[in-house]
């Protein structure tokens, strides 16, 4: 029996591929650069199956491309970068994986978070430099996070994991979405709901975990930067255009917040100039990047991926309706 031809964007880890190798006839992008769009196109027009990270836009253009596929299994949970309607026209499935990246994405924002707050890249640098000249009663003071107010904003799987940590900190917890939880769950995680603007200026830390769709791009405008506590931190492990980045620049220029943390920016890879500040954290979108993690994403990409293929619902399907067709 001939098997679905499929392509991946990246070769994944040894685990997804075995899955992947032992039911399909597997082509995959190997540098370690990410592949560029002609090659991709190139690659895929014969493709029933492709599995593609965040960084591949999966439109109209590349469906065009690729008029044989049947399944787009993207190794995220996040799926902005899938025309997730421009698949269901076609019939073609978009899938993504939820759940198995939502206590490592809060163990890193909650390290962006001590990070900024208690300065500890600023520390790091100091003490590699040689510069050090030994200990001083007001070096590299910082903000106390225990016991202070946390305000999170979205959430859901993500966002209620951050609330457990915060839990720790014996910090007050605040959260808004469009939807408030049941009574029962915000008291099993001590949390208390908040419209934005109350959120916005009681909280010490407002942490982003959000998806991006369009209503949530820009969320983060001068407008609600400037309702911040001059003494709060912005923590972003969501999307970067949730936020309006200059206006957070503009905001950080002028004092308006005492910092920010961002795993995540509007035109990735670009970071703009006016974040490279000592106040603000930078890390290259690598929330998720545990081994542990990025692994079973990349299984769960695969399994989405045989399922289809094996004439089964695959897991975790994006658009259902896709289906019918
Ligand atoms: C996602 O899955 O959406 C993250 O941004 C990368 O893990």
């Amino acid at each position: 029996m001939t098997k679905p031809k499929v392509y991946s964007t990246h070769q994944l880890f040894e685990e997804a591929r075995k899955i992947l190798d032992a039911d399909c006839e597997m082509q995959y992008w190997t540098d370690s650069e990410r592949p560029p769009r002609d090659e991709v196109l190139r690659r895929v027009k014969d493709k029933e199956g492709l599995v593609c990270l965040l960084t591949e836009k999966i439109n109209e253009e590349f469906l065009r491309s690729a008029p044989k596929l049947r399944i787009a299994s993207n190794v995220a949970v996040g799926y902005d970068n899938i025309d997730v309607d421009a698949c269901t026209k076609r019939g073609v499935v978009a899938t993504n994986t939820p759940g198995v990246l939502d206590e490592t994405t809060a163990d890193f924002a909650w390290a962006l978070l001590m990070t900024v707050a208690r300065r500890v890249a600023e520390g790091e640098l100091l003490a590699r430099s040689g510069n050090w000249k030994g200990w001083n009663l007001d070096q590299l003071c910082g903000a106390d996070v225990w016991g202070k107010t946390l305000g999170i904003v979205g959430f859901g799987r993500i966002g209620r994991s951050v609330a457990r940590r915060a839990s720790g900190f014996q910090m007050k917890i605040i959260y808004t979405d469009a939807v408030r939880v049941s009574e029962e769950v915000e008291k099993s995680l001590n949390v208390e709901f908040r419209d934005m603007n109350s959120l916005l200026g009681e909280s010490d830390f407002i942490s982003l975990h959000v998806p991006l769709l369009p209503e949530t791009r820009g969320l983060f405008d001068a407008p609600k930067l400037l309702r911040m506590k001059p003494t709060a931190f912005l923590i972003n492990t969501a999307r970067g255009p949730v936020v309006d980045e200059a206006a957070l620049v503009a905001a950080l220029e002028g004092n308006k917040i005492a910092g920010a943390a961002l795993d995540v920016f509007e035109n990735e890879p670009f970071i703009h100039p006016g974040l490279k500040r000592p106040n603000v954290v930078l890390t290259p979108h690598i929330a998720s990047a545990s081994i542990e993690t990025r692994t079973k994403m990349a299984v769960m990409a695969a399994n989405n991926i045989v399922a289809m293929f094996k004439g089964q619902r695959p897991p975790n399907v994006l658009n259902p309706d896709s289906l019918k067709k």
